[in-house]
């Protein structure tokens, strides 16, 4: 799947749950160390949504920034799409719920599950809904309570990730920045690397499955690793390629925010120093769909996006999947 762009992005907003939950308190939990996550993963802290707070919760904080700061009200959005890998329920979807909650009028919703690279498909697939003329106005979410689907007593995913969500406000006219292109693709041939194995039709939810702690989400890390920075070069050259756009002429990277090892990896494959690269992993750790728009939101508002700069947002993902957007600022 991939496309030029044709829509504006005109607002975006962010928000994490207060809670706090810091690499000293987890070597508590299980036997790890500050040391161990900073030097391997670069996080820090990462935040913990309270019990009463579902996913769709996160989002709605979220989309009611990022509609405020587009300038608009809740009832120009004629599209919804949320990305998440931990929906309130099955269904009916997050997205409904939230349009719900928002006040949002009786639209199209939806959710999309691409697992940490399901914001960029999001915006992909909103910024097509859009050039077709039956849409104007996108409300994109990437929101995750991925505390809820960890193993704390697994010390090799539990220091990993966190709760947050994002959002943006995709409009086919106005000012804003202009969305460029996309490129999202998949590889499923090994499921397994990346999964939540019980829970589906699959291996529903049984006694089996919850002794088995079958509804956790188990990773290879090494193997993703090594994936995860292959996909992401592989997806931003073909995009920059495709657009004619040398990779030094791209002004801010925004990765997704899993290990700081990986994006220093991508930062050297790529050439493009460090510098150009925004991270706040170190506060959130990695919380797959709102890992991008929640660094994006903070990218945007540190100011120091002049007009007229490229940005390059990139992301991979259980399936494996990846993505790749260019955005004119
Ligand atoms: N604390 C202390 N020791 C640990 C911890 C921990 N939290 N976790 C693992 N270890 C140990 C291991 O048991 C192993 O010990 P051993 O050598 O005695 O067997 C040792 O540390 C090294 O383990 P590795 O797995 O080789 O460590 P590595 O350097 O590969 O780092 C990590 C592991 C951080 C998981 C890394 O592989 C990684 O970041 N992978 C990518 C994961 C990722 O990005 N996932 C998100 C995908 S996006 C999505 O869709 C959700």
């Amino acid at each position: 799947m991939n496309h030029s762009g044709s829509s504006f992005l005109r607002g975006v907003g962010s928000y994490a749950p207060a809670r706090k939950l810091d690499n000293l308190e987890l070597s508590q939990r299980v036997e790890t160390s500050d040391e161990w996550i900073t030097t391997r993963t670069g996080i820090k802290e990462r935040r913990i949504a309270g019990d009463s707070e579902s996913t769709s919760d996160l989002a709605v904080e979220a989309s009611r920034r990022a509609i405020a700061d587009a300038g608009l009200r809740v009832e120009d959005v004629d599209l919804v799409i949320v990305a998440t890998i931990t929906p309130d329920m099955a269904f009916p979807s997050t997205a409904c719920l939230l349009q719900h909650k928002l006040g949002i009028p009786k639209v199209a919703c939806f959710d999309l599950e691409a697992a940490c690279s399901g914001f960029l498909y999001a915006l992909d697939v909103a910024d097509g809904m859009l050039s077709s003329g039956r849409y104007q106005c996108a409300l994109v979410v990437g929101a995750e309570k991925l505390s809820t689907i960890m193993d704390w007593e697994d010390r090799t995913t539990c220091v990993l990730f966190g709760d947050g969500a994002g959002a943006a406000v995709l409009a086919r006219e106005g000012e804003g920045a202009e969305m460029l292109g996309f490129q999202c693709g998949a590889d499923g041939s090994n499921p397994s690397l990346l999964q939540q194995p019980a829970g589906g039709s699959l291996l529903p939810a049984s006694n089996e499955t919850i002794e088995s702690k079958g509804h956790y989400l188990k990773m290879n890390g090494r193997e993703i690793f090594k994936s995860a920075v292959r996909v992401m070069e592989r997806a931003a050259l073909e995009l920059l390629e495709r657009h004619g756009i040398d990779k030094n002429e791209v002004s801010h990277v925004i990765p997704h925010q899993a290990n700081a090892r990986i994006v220093e990896s991508l930062s050297q494959r790529l050439e493009i120093p460090m510098e150009r690269f925004y991270c706040n992993l170190h506060k959130y750790g990695n919380t797959s769909a709102a890992s991008i728009p929640l660094a994006l939101d903070e990218a945007y508002k540190s100011s120091t996006f002049q007009k007229g700069e490229l940005g390059l947002l990139v992301a991979f993902g259980a399936g494996l999947t990846w993505s790749a957007a260019l955005v004119r600022f």
